[in-house]
């Protein structure tokens, strides 16, 4: 396609996105066993593992992963630093608690809050400016997809979700292809679809930031990853990891992604 395969080392990564699941209660049983999963089987080095929890449980989860290789991140944000916005966030309060990276403008915030680009570009500038690293969720609708216009939907989204900042150094910046007719509904989108929207992402970071920049970034994919499919799509040139939503919940599950990301063998250790 075109000379954007620059060499550069991306960590892979996985990020569990809990979405409003897990009580406080759960959320510290979750902790434990996975706690419990990595005594038996060590969690794979030379990959990097982070759990999003509801705002609710940040403290008991940060809590309870200090001993694991695995790192806090928040599921949104607000962009001002302190304000009257009743029920928001700041993100010095996420860097505060430990988060390391914050999702920004996934699809159930756009389609669901009504999120707009605009918002979203000044979330991904603040949070960058606490510290931490966006998330910064793209992907097109079905109606969009059987239009032929998931190219220019995803495209859009990455320019404007990134319009407020400079592209800097790459690891300030991770992308996550979630299509949203995959999203909590069991059909994954096919290695050859994640692999071409991946491929055209990573053209378009290139337009902005060059092709070291684009090279570095991490782009991962989210929409229906489970142990049963991840293997196909993590060996594609274009994922750097998952954004996983339901298949994160159990420790026992996301510890199998895990795993499957880490390309440890079955026993381990
Ligand atoms: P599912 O893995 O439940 O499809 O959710 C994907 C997602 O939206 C992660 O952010």
């Amino acid at each position: 396609m075109s000379e954007r395969e620059v060499s550069v080392d991306r960590t892979p990564l996985i990020v569990g996105n809990w979405k409003m699941n897990h009580t406080r209660a759960t959320a510290r049983a979750f902790c434990a066993e996975l706690g419990e999963l990595h005594a038996e089987r060590p969690l794979p080095a030379g990959i990097e593992i982070g759990i999003a929890p509801p705002f609710t449980s940040l403290d008991v989860v940060g809590d309870g992963l200090a001993e694991l290789p695995v790192f806090l991140a928040a599921q949104d944000v607000h962009w001002e630093p302190s304000g009257a916005f009743t029920g928001e966030i700041a993100p010095g309060m996420l860097s505060e608690l430990g988060c390391r990276m914050v999702i920004v403008g996934h699809s159930e915030r756009r389609h669901l809050f009504g999120e707009t680009d605009e918002r979203v570009a000044r979330k991904v500038a603040a949070v960058r400016d606490a510290g931490m690293v966006p998330i910064l969720c793209v992907g097109e609708t079905e109606d969009e997809r059987d239009a032929d216009r998931t190219r220019a939907v995803v495209e859009s989204q990455l320019r404007k979700g990134l319009g407020k900042i400079q592209p800097g150094a790459p690891e300030r910046l991770v992308v996550a292809y979630e299509p949203v007719w995959a999203i909590g509904t069991g059909r994954v989108a096919t290695p050859q679809q994640v692999e071409e929207v991946h491929g055209f992402l990573r053209d378009v970071l290139a337009s902005i930031g060059g092709q070291a920049f684009a090279g570095g970034v991490r782009i991962l994919y989210g929409g229906s990853v489970k142990p049963g499919n991840a293997a196909g799509l993590a060996v594609l040139p274009h994922v750097d990891g998952f954004l996983v939503g339901g298949a994160s919940l159990e420790a026992s599950t996301f510890a199998e992604l895990v795993h499957l990301l880490g390309g440890a063998p079955e026993t381990g250790a």
